[in-house]
């Protein structure tokens, strides 16, 4: 049987796939596979190691052919899936949840350090004029006290709970599920509405998946809500937040600063942010450590093979 990795990926993936018998093709290029060249490529596998790039899509389907048995994601994230064609192809599609849940979640921290320690503008700073003391230089905020805003309350959510816990923050979180034992188990605080969750944070960190109901949940109207010292980090997906709203919120001071590992329209950011100060700004790197990347190559072709087995996925993708 044939499989397609339709980009280089880390780990052991590729070899569990050879070692498993299929005849593997893996996409040599720099960047996400050219749509043409990927319908090219992709036609009579079947399976798919596919990347978070590559719309799976009616288009795509028909072009595989009709053998194609899974879609198996490079991401826990499955907004590139058209879930009704897939269904209508009788293709499984399948995601990577939980391998990744402690570097993203990491990540998530490290831009709330990096934005509220201000380290890239004093990076740039000990750059031009080397190591001096100041008593008003690069006057950032502490982490002990504030208050922790989660939105969205999955794996990784509730991880970024747990480790602003750990460094002494309130947190309160917003779901559309309430978690009783979370909050017992975390000492973390329910908020009914993302608007009551805005006004109260101090740092609000975005863990939603992309989804119709959450397509810029953050907009100007709630980026007004938020405190005039607070911060936005999304380390989710970019639809998620108006971008361009959050550049003019950024300029007016509505907020203090904002995060971003993720984009609106990847690869290119709104018109103005990057000149900004108050920010700091990461291209969609959060679970790029060795370990959640090998593991995430590692799952999806684990993935491939139990489908092409004839058995069930370990991870099949869920309707939120
Ligand atoms: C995902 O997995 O959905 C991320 O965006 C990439 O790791």
């Amino acid at each position: 049987m044939k499989v397609v990795v339709t980009r280089k990926i880390p780990g052991n993936g590729v070899k569990m796939l050879q070692d498993a018998g299929f005849e593997v093709t893996v996409g040599e290029q720099d960047g996400p596979m050219e749509r043409s060249k990927l319908l090219e490529t992709i036609k009579g596998a079947d399976g798919v190691l596919g990347q978070l790039q590559d719309k799976v899509n009616e288009e795509y389907l028909t072009a595989v052919g009709s053998q194609l048995k899974i879609v198996a994601n490079f991401a826990v994230g499955f907004d590139n899936f058209d879930l009704p064609a897939l269904s209508s192809h009788n293709v499984i599609g399948t995601n990577t949840p939980d391998v990744l849940t402690e570097a993203v979640a990491e990540h998530a921290f490290a831009l709330i350090m990096a934005i509220t320690r201000r380290i890239v503008e004093a990076h740039k700073l000990a750059l031009t004029q080397g190591s001096s003391f100041g008593p008003e230089v690069m006057l950032g905020m502490e982490l002990k006290g504030k208050t922790l805003g989660v939105l969205g309350l999955g794996r990784i959510g509730s991880r970024v709970a747990e480790i602003g816990k750990a460094m002494g923050m309130n947190v309160i979180y917003y779901d559309v599920k309430q978690n009783p034992e979370f909050e017992q188990k975390v000492g973390a605080e329910f908020k009914a509405t993302p608007d009551e969750l805005l006004s109260a944070s101090d740092i609000v960190s975005v863990h939603v998946p992309l989804l119709d109901s959450t397509r810029h949940l953050i907009n100007a109207d709630r980026l007004k809500m938020m405190k005039p010292t607070s911060y936005l980090i999304n380390t989710s997906r970019g639809p998620v937040v108006d971008e361009v709203a959050l550049v003019e919120a950024l300029k007016n001071k509505t907020i203090a600063g904002a995060a971003l590992d993720v984009g609106e329209t990847e690869p290119k950011w709104a018109p103005g942010l990057v000149d900004l100060d108050n920010v700091v700004l990461t291209p969609h790197i959060a679970s790029a450590t060795t370990e959640a990347r090998s593991a995430m190559g590692e799952l999806a072709a684990e993935n491939i093979i139990e489908v092409l087995s004839g058995r069930p996925p370990k991870t099949p993708v869920k309707k939120s």
